[in-house]
């Protein structure tokens, strides 16, 4: 029983299915009946979040069913919340249909305690010390961009002046660099069974999201329902398990302890450590490793993807800054050597202008739910445990009392007037406080060296005749750019 005694003011809520009954119902709906979800309604709920602080203020509640969410809209209480209380702000919600995915293992859903802080620093470490150590990424990430480069020109003709969607060329190749750092092998794009594994994933985690099945969260006995995505969840469910089971199976089989190749061998290796010392509370077992790799594969592909995608479109439709950032690249590394993580802090227009584009587009805008793990007073409300919050990031990124002409493209907000490089604390595109995101090293390079690599190589541009894609994106797993094509030239 919550007490809902001063808790933070909000709309007024819809009997059952609470505040979500005005939007997230017609989003499947609309889906269903094939609207273009590029239309402003994906968008419409960063919008009504925006129209609702105005209304509310900067903390407000809205319920989904009986459950109360608290809202935490710009930079000051996003970082109040989880940076200066993260001992009460950095649980995890049990959300039902999410937990059916997860199980609550793994680190993205994991409660917030020590089984949570062991795996996620566990996973942390092997990650940079197979990334930026021993098996140094940069070839990885590099060896995925020259595949790239190939394949743009040819599908560029292929395609004609229709222009070539981007999508599967960078989405490969980002989840090649998740597939080396976890499994140690790399896949080709049309390979049938990482696409499989890929697709079901991405599937699984939207039927949650963004199909009926988000009535789940209220009425969780739907999710035995014999028909629909209800029965489509459950065999997605049972497809991942069979692959992932496979694949951790010829890990362990494979396993030799002096020469591991991967973080799915440092785990296996980890696993059997504890066992030795017989470690009451160990939480390293085969089942654990099997949702850790989900985890790493749902949060690593998607939204690295999408930032590319997002990056390119605004070099398309912003030409001066692409030509820019090409001058920009030239000057330092020329056009004879792929660009490297040694020229990061070189090339500061470009690294301004990814920056900006993160900021503008915010790929995980609404971050991934919080939850207050006990009962607390926050800037003069009580907010109940049990409390899902969620932190705004797209409030935060387009608050006009930090950011001057927040809406406007404008990459030199990121720079001094010397043109060097300036942190702004306000820039949280990865959050912050304990939950950070985990990647956000892996994340940059990739960013950085796609991106220079690419506009290095190529001009970017819009097909000639057809109207701009909209700015507003997609809302799914993550904010993802409405589906747009690209001309593509190799700069001589
Ligand atoms: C969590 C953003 C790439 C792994 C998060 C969160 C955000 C985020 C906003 C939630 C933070 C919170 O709960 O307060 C991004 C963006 C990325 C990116 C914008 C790309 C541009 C990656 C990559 C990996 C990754 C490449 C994989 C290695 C994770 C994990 C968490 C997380 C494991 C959960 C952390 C926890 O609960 O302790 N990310 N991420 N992310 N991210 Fe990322």
């Amino acid at each position: 029983q919550q007490n809902l005694k001063n808790i933070p003011p909000g709309p007024k809520p819809w009997p059952i299915v609470g505040n979500f009954g005005g939007f997230l119902i017609p989003s499947f709906m609309r889906g269903r009946y094939g609207h273009q979800s590029e239309s402003t309604a994906d968008m419409n709920a960063m919008d009504v979040f925006a129209q609702q602080a105005k209304v509310y203020g900067n903390v407000y509640s809205i319920f989904a069913g009986s459950q109360l969410i608290v809202v935490l809209n710009g930079y000051e209480v996003v970082k109040d919340a989880l940076s200066n209380h993260p001992e009460v702000f950095s649980d995890r919600p049990d959300i039902p249909a999410v937990t059916i995915m997860t199980k609550r293992k793994g680190i993205v859903f994991a409660p917030y305690g020590p089984v949570w802080r062991k795996q996620r620093k566990f996973c942390h470490t092997t990650l940079r010390n197979f990334g930026l150590g021993k098996l140094s990424l940069e070839p990885c990430i590099q060896q995925g961009l020259a595949t790239i480069k190939t394949e743009l020109l040819r599908l560029n003709e292929e395609c004609g002046a229709a222009g070539v969607d981007l999508t599967p060329l960078i989405s490969n190749a980002v989840s090649n660099v998740i597939c080396s750092l976890i499994l140690g092998q790399r896949f080709h794009h049309e390979d049938r069974e990482f696409r499989t594994m890929l697709d079901l994933m991405v599937r699984g985690l939207e039927i949650c999201v963004n199909s009926p099945a988000v009535l789940i969260n209220i009425f969780p006995l739907l999710y035995y329902l014999p028909f629909g995505v209800f029965k489509e969840l459950r065999q997605v469910e049972r497809d991942i398990t069979i692959f992932l089971k496979r694949i951790i199976t010829k890990h362990r089989e494979t396993l030799d302890p002096e020469n591991p190749r991967d973080l799915a061998d440092m785990y296996l290796m980890e696993m059997l450590a504890q066992q030795a010392a017989v470690d009451e509370d160990n939480s390293f077992t085969e089942d654990y490793l099997f949702y850790i790799i989900g985890d790493l594969f749902i949060a690593g592909t998607d939204t690295t993807t999408n930032s590319v995608l997002w990056v390119l479109l605004y070099m398309a439709l912003h030409t001066d800054v692409q030509d820019k950032v090409q001058a920009e690249i030239d000057k330092i590394v020329g056009r004879q050597r792929v660009p490297s993580l040694t020229d990061r802090g070189r090339l500061p227009f470009t690294e301004a202008t990814i920056m900006e584009v993160q900021r503008l587009t915010v790929v995980v805008p609404l971050g991934i739910p919080h939850m207050a793990s006990e009962t607390t007073e926050f800037r003069g409300y009580t907010i109940p445990k049990g409390t899902v919050i969620l932190p705004n990031l797209w409030s935060v990124h387009r608050d006009s009392t930090l950011w001057e002409d927040a809406d406007t493209f404008n990459p030199a907000r990121f720079l001094d007037h010397e043109g060097k490089l300036l942190r702004k604390e306000c820039f949280i595109p990865f959050g912050i406080g304990r939950r950070v995101c985990m990647g956000e090293q892996l994340a940059k390079m990739e960013l950085f060296l796609t991106v220079t690599s690419l506009l290095q190589a190529f001009i970017f541009r819009l097909p000639e005749g057809k109207p701009s894609p909209p700015l507003r994106g997609r809302f799914g797993l993550t904010l993802a750019p409405c589906p747009y094509t690209v001309c593509v030239s190799a700069r001589s």
